[in-house]
């Protein structure tokens, strides 16, 4: 596998220390199928709000043009986003980000609802339990392999009981669509996957992305990369992946995982493993190693 610390188009993996915007504009028009990111949400106190939010929200869309302008005709955008709470005020990111999005004529696919079972218990509101994926494509020409990421159905064995399919089963027997509301555990202590990042992705959560709107081969790309979940999701499913981080603490992380899962060691939740239901006895998927499954690798350097 070759790594690269700049933009290369003969790497298989570029992971970049610094602003997004200096490697962006070193990528080529239309160069990458999927765009998935969740950004920073650095949008100020409620008594500096107007100011603060206008920066936030142009500084978001210098970057989202970049990446619109990198992307493949075919490609998809996935930004994932929460809501900004601000003095027990919610601002919903995905209301303010979306007419960036439309303005550049991106065309939604989904508002994917990604629901999850732990966080802070609110006392004066409903405890916050969903952030969201804002799911785009370029065109309407667009890679959607959704074989690759049915899961099982509730009822495999239902079968059409009249008519001249009786009989026969009346599901997909590789499974159902996995609809645009997701119920993946998020990283908190607990969770196999936890790094010093107080907001990494699940890796299952990018997982189902890249299978669905990549081929192998294709790139992917994370401009907020942060502990480099996206690039692990890539590699390990053989598509190449360029990330950029600009805090050092953060790369350093990203680089020490991404070498784990080349040498085959790194950990994680398996897309498999049902989210833990205590009145049901479901079977137990222990956590599993990935690898990327090319042993001529040589592992990055780490610090
Ligand atoms: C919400 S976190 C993303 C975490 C990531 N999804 C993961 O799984 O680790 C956003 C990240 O963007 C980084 N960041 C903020 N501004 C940046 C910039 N201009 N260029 C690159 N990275 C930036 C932050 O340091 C932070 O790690």
């Amino acid at each position: 596998m070759n790594i690269s610390e700049k933009f290369n188009p003969k790497a298989d993996l570029v992971l970049f220390n610094g602003d997004c915007l200096k490697i962006l504009e070193k990528i080529p028009d239309e160069f990458v199928k999927l765009v998935i990111t969740s950004p920073p949400y650095n949008i100020g106190k409620s008594y500096e709000k107007r100011g603060k939010l206008d920066t936030y929200l142009d500084s978001q869309k210098k970057i989202i043009q970049e990446c619109v302008r990198v992307l493949s005709p075919n490609g998809s955008i996935c930004w994932q986003v929460g809501n900004y709470v601000d003095n027990g005020e919610i601002i919903p990111l995905d209301i303010l980000l979306y007419p960036i999005f439309n303005e550049l004529n991106l065309k939604m696919r989904n508002r994917i609802v990604w629901h999850f079972g732990h966080g802070l218990h609110a006392s004066k509101r409903y405890s916050g339990r969903y952030e969201v994926i804002l799911w785009f494509t370029k065109s309407d020409e667009y890679t959607f392999n959704l074989d690759a990421v049915r899961v099982p159905s509730k009822y495999p064995n239902k079968r059409h009981f009249k008519g001249p399919k009786k009989g026969e089963l009346s599901g997909n027997p590789l499974g159902k669509n996995p609809s645009d509301v997701w119920d993946i555990p998020n990283v908190k202590s607990n969770h196999i996957e936890k790094t010093i990042h107080p907001a990494q992705f699940p890796i299952e959560l990018i997982e189902r992305l890249v299978l669905s709107l990549t081929d192998e081969n294709d790139w992917t790309l994370d401009p907020f990369m942060g502990v480099g979940t996206t690039q692990i999701a890539s590699i390990i499913h053989s598509r190449k992946s360029i990330g950029a981080e600009i805090l050092v603490e953060y790369y350093k992380v990203a680089k020490e995982r991404i070498n784990l899962a080349i040498e085959g060691e790194l950990l994680i939740r398996p897309m498999e493993r049902p989210v833990f239901d205590p009145n049901t006895k479901e079977k137990y998927v222990p956590p599993k190693k990935v690898s990327v499954g090319n042993n001529s690798t040589t592992l990055f350097p780490n610090f």
